[in-house]
């Protein structure tokens, strides 16, 4: 079955390079309505450029539908404007993909606290202002596609990325409570943490290896995780071809009581604790609070 956005509209923020070009050109080849936000900046956020519109030219070109902004995603009210001005030219929104952002690496020891707060902004603030501005319509149409865009360095760490490592995996918390949010209205949330050759890490890749990350082997995970018949709160890794899931896991634990309910407990029952036989994927925070009761239930 081919997988197709006739009659959708989509906004990519971050579209105007890299990933966020890759996505957009290829739901504009599937039929959709494309918005190309990208503020055209350097790779640390400074500067502009019409980059965005140089997407839409190419969409254009290729026969797909398509307008440019220029603005930042972190501007709340901006992305409110966009929204208006999107759904009165094309009568709504069905697709986001939260895909802008920006690297100023440091080891944490030397990174100065102006640059923690930026990138955080961009990333984790500037998913959620778009989010937040697309929501009301999502709710209404009863059908909303999101997409947030974390990284292996949230989900696992990375040496001197702690700024955007925390922006990362809050966009995947940002995910998992959306999802649970948006369900009733047919909003389905995930998070793509895609491995990809772009002047994001240009110099982290050998040249070699450039072509075999391309973004367009990233795309398709996109693409299926904002299509009509897209899962919901999940998180997908994908790279050169190859697609993962990942999980945020519980390990079945050990009801501690009597002296043993202190530190020392702890310490003396840690591999049980730990031991990762049996683990658990609660859905939702409820379900952890269930597990508990249930181990305080003898079960
Ligand atoms: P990229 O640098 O080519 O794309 C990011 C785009 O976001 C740029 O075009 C930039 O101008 C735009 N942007 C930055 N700040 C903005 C703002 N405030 N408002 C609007 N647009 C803004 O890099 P790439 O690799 O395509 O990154 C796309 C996303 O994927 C980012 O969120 C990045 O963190 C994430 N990612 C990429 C990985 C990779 O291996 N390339 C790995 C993990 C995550």
């Amino acid at each position: 079955m081919t997988i197709r956005f006739d009659n959708r509209v989509a906004i990519v923020t971050g579209a105007g390079g890299g990933l966020g070009r890759t996505y957009a050109l290829e739901l504009a080849r599937r039929g959709a309505k494309v918005v190309v936000n990208d503020l055209g900046g350097s790779r640390d956020g400074t500067g502009h450029s019409d980059a965005a519109l140089k997407v839409v030219e190419e969409i254009k070109a290729a026969g797909g539908e398509a307008m440019s902004d220029g603005g930042s995603v972190t501007e709340y009210e901006h992305m409110v404007e966009l929204v208006a001005k999107t759904k009165e030219k094309w009568g709504g929104i069905h697709v986001l993909i939260n895909n802008a952002g920006v690297l100023r690496d440091k080891s944490f020891a030397k990174m100065e606290p102006a640059d923690f707060k930026f990138v955080v902004d961009v990333h984790l603030n500037g998913s959620a202002m778009c989010t937040k501005a697309v929501w009301e319509t999502m709710r209404e149409q009863n059908y909303g596609r999101i997409l947030m865009t974390a990284s292996s360095t949230g989900l696992y760490g990375n040496f001197g990325q702690a700024n955007y490592g925390a922006a990362k995996l809050g966009l995947a918390g940002l995910t998992k409570t959306l999802a649970i949010e948006g369900a009733k209205n047919n909003i389905k949330v995930n998070t793509i943490a895609p491995t990809a050759g772009t002047r994001m890490t240009e110099d982290l890749f050998p040249a070699e290896a450039f072509a075999a990350f391309a973004p367009e082997k990233v795309a398709p995970a996109a693409i299926y995780l904002v299509s009509e018949d897209a899962p919901t709160n999940m998180i997908v890794g994908a790279g050169a071809g190859v697609f993962q899931a990942a999980y945020v896991t519980l390990t079945q634990g050990k009801l501690l009581t009597g002296d043993e309910l202190s530190a020392e407990g702890i310490a003396a029952h840690w591999a049980e604790i730990t031991d990762r036989t049996g683990e658990l994927t609660p859905q939702s925070g409820a379900e952890q609070s269930l597990s508990i009761m249930r181990k305080l239930q003898g079960g």
